[in-house]
């Protein structure tokens, strides 16, 4: 009777496990949650997402949280991501460190209605395993006159609020991300993307990397998953970033190439050119909202190279192919307000970060000295062109700190404070002799922008409370508003 009672017991405990086990054996066939992309924001989604083998896979959506249509996946392999050379670390060089196995899945829904909710889910396949993962869901860009609202990001880059502030901004509620540049630090290293077994994470940044940041939901916070992101490259998006320090290398347009960020972000960049001067840019509409995203970044050697060795890569001089679609753009645009996302700093106040973009050259009287004979492009080439065309705001990073000004109705904004701060001391202004209508670094900040019938109105919004004791999380430090 006892080794009946044995036995039995053992069949339960048995069954009890299964479920378990076979939970345990399906395997997890994705890097990341699904995330969103567009150039038609009014009728267009495109849904990707990264697996870890050539997986197929389809999208589920519809009106309802039933969802009821599908549509299968493109399959795309992401070339060029390396984990580390050892458990310890990368190899400087990143050819010598393996190969990372990446592949990208993505589904276009088309024939969206405009200022529609949409939900969807994806489903993953290897062979005999199946994923089907969480239902989430977006809205699409309303028609004219429709009301809606954006945030503002840039330089993520694993620092060391960035995790904390990107979930308070997940909680704010918006229909899409405008993205300032510089996501990561270094794209090739696959562990600043996403988790990676085996790559190596300096122990500080471990659960920052790019996807863990943008991609958290709990406590209500919707971010990659739930809304499109219109992103622009800045310096960091280079995959090889020795050529901020390598002169030599630097000197050599072969080595300066943007292919890990325009693959990850695929449908925004459908020509794909990869190298110096390919066609970073575009623009979108958004109900009654034209976004214009640019490619304007420059690097600053640091302590890399003699003067003048600053370089500038990506042309926008007056007759550049960039600056010439910029003008054709903003003239043709026919929408309410118009809005521009650059990387580079055009005004900021700082020494040390601020330089004009155009060719350096040595100081005949000072060799040691840069001097720029052709100007600023941004502030004699740019500026021109958004103050002739009414552009309502410009949007950029970089330095890492929150700054606007207000110069001849245009609004520029670096809300870049997001993960850490670079405005140390009281830095010089900018030579135009221009300042700032509001700085604030003394806490981490998201701004958010509403556009609906009282015009477009823009609140930065403090996010974390640091040592020195100032405000609290959530209270507004800066607005302003264009009126309708
Ligand atoms: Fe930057
Ligand atoms: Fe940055």
């Amino acid at each position: 009777m006892k080794k009946l009672l044995c036995i039995a017991l053992l069949l339960v405990l048995v069954l009890l496990a299964l479920p378990a086990l076979a939970q345990q054996a399906a395997p997890v066939l994705t890097y990341t949650e699904p995330y969103l992309l567009t150039l038609n924001p009014q009728s267009e989604m495109s849904v990707l997402w990264l697996t870890k083998e050539p997986c197929e896979g389809f999208v589920e959506y519809g009106p309802t949280p039933a969802l009821g249509n599908r549509i299968e996946a493109q399959r795309h392999q992401i070339k060029g991501l390396r984990t580390s050379a050892t458990p310890e670390g990368y190899d400087p060089d990143p050819a010598k460190n393996p190969e990372a196995q990446v592949y990208q899945l993505i589904a276009k829904i088309e024939g969206l209605d405009s200022g529609a909710t949409v939900y969807y889910r994806v489903t993953t396949k290897n062979g005999a395993d199946t994923q089907v993962g969480k239902r989430y869901f977006f809205n699409t860009a309303p028609q004219a006159g429709g009301s809606f609202d954006f945030a503002l990001l840039s330089d993520m880059q694993m620092k060391v609020k960035t995790k904390e502030t990107m979930h308070f901004l997940g909680q704010q509620e918006k229909d899409f991300i405008l993205f300032a540049g510089d996501l990561s630090n270094t794209p090739w290293k696959v562990g600043e993307w996403f988790n990676y077994e085996g790559a190596y994470q300096v122990p500080a940044e471990a659960d920052r990397s790019f996807f863990e940041c943008f991609q958290q939901d709990g406590d209500n916070s919707r971010l990659m998953q739930y809304m499109p992101v219109f992103f622009c490259p800045g310096n960091h998006e280079v995959d090889d970033q020795r050529v901020m320090t390598d002169k030599t290398m630097a000197a050599d347009d072969a080595n300066w190439s943007w292919s890990v960020y325009m693959q990850l972000f695929r449908p925004l960049y459908p020509e794909q050119e990869h190298g110096v001067n390919g066609k970073r840019w575009y623009s979108v509409n958004y109900g009654d909202l034209h976004i214009t995203s640019l490619n304007v970044h420059r690097w600053q050697s640091w302590d890399g190279f003699d003067y003048p060795g600053w370089i500038t890569k990506d042309d926008i001089s007056p007759d550049s192919p960039q600056v010439q679609w910029l003008n054709q753009d903003l003239s043709s645009a026919t929408q309410k307000y118009k809005w521009v996302v650059m990387h580079w700093h055009m005004l900021n106040r700082g020494d040390d970060a601020w330089f004009p973009v155009s060719k350096a050259v040595a100081d005949p009287k000072n060799p040691e000295k840069a001097i720029y004979p052709e100007g600023d492009y941004c502030w004699d080439v740019l500026r021109p062109l958004y103050e002739q065309h009414q552009v309502n705001a410009v949007n950029f990073g970089h330095s890492h700190v929150y700054e606007r000004y207000l110069i001849n109705g245009v609004n520029y904004i670096e809300a870049a404070s997001i993960g850490n701060n670079y405005r140390a001391t009281n830095d010089p202004y900018h030579p135009s002799g221009h300042m700032p209508v509001m700085e604030e670094n003394a806490f981490r900040s998201v701004m958010v922008v509403r556009v609906d019938e009282n015009g477009m109105n823009a609140r930065g919004i403090q996010a974390s409370v640091e040592a020195n004791g100032v405000g609290y999380i959530g209270r507004v430090f800066d607005t302003f508003s264009i009126a309708k």
